[in-house]
């Protein structure tokens, strides 16, 4: 693991325990993002750093769920809450950016929040256009670059700028079916699929 994910994944163990405190009001700046989003998975389903597991409720019953993150503090939450719901998946400890899959393994790939925190999304996106099968659906919601003034210049004084999702996953062959902002223009959500 290289310096900047062994940093990441340190992050996360240690904010694992705070993190669903963060949670009551965060449909301020998403919405039901939540429930739109997992409302649109279908058939074998990888969630990309599924954190405490704050999706899992939402998934329609039929989805055959795979959870993978970074942190297997994040991991034990997001156990406990699948058990408090009744709810069969596969949790993996595992880097988004070197997904321990075969090609071709899910109809769906869900990623939430967690882009803006892997260190090379790209790589990221590359990853979960090589497990989606031809047709398969990339669902995605973040927080992303600021591309409006003032906060803009803010964003140039980062070390590793950030990206808007929608770009980068165009360029690594998925085709954006939808894509739209909410909160000020700070948050994305995107649809997209990565064609036959
Ligand atoms: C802001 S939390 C979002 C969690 C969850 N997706 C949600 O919507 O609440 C970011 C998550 O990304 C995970 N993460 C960061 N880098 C990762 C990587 N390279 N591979 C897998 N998970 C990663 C962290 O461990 C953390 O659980």
């Amino acid at each position: 693991m290289d310096s900047r994910t062994e940093k990441t994944r340190r992050l996360w163990e240690h904010r694992a325990g705070l993190y669903d405190f963060g949670g009551h009001c965060e449909h301020v700046a998403i919405r039901n993002t939540r429930e739109l989003l997992c409302g649109g998975a279908r058939g074998r389903t990888l969630e990309v750093a599924v954190g405490t597991g704050r999706n899992l409720r939402y998934y329609p019953p039929q989805v055959k769920l795979t959870g993978l993150d970074l942190s297997s503090a994040m991991i034990a939450r997001a156990a406990k809450k699948a058990e408090d719901l009744g709810l069969a998946i596969t949790f993996v400890e595992g880097d988004a950016q070197r997904l321990p899959f075969a090609d071709r393994s899910f109809e769906t790939v869900l990623c939430a929040l967690s882009l803006c925190t892997i260190p090379d999304q790209e790589r990221a996106l590359r990853e979960m256009h090589r497990v989606l099968v031809p047709g398969g659906r990339l669902l995605l919601v973040d927080h992303i670059e600021y591309t409006r003034m003032p906060l803009r210049l803010r964003e140039r004084r980062r070390e590793h700028p950030r990206r808007l999702p929608r770009e980068v996953a165009e360029e690594v062959g998925f085709e954006v079916g939808h894509h739209d902002r909410l909160f000020f223009g700070v948050v994305e959500r995107v649809v997209a699929h990565r064609p036959h």
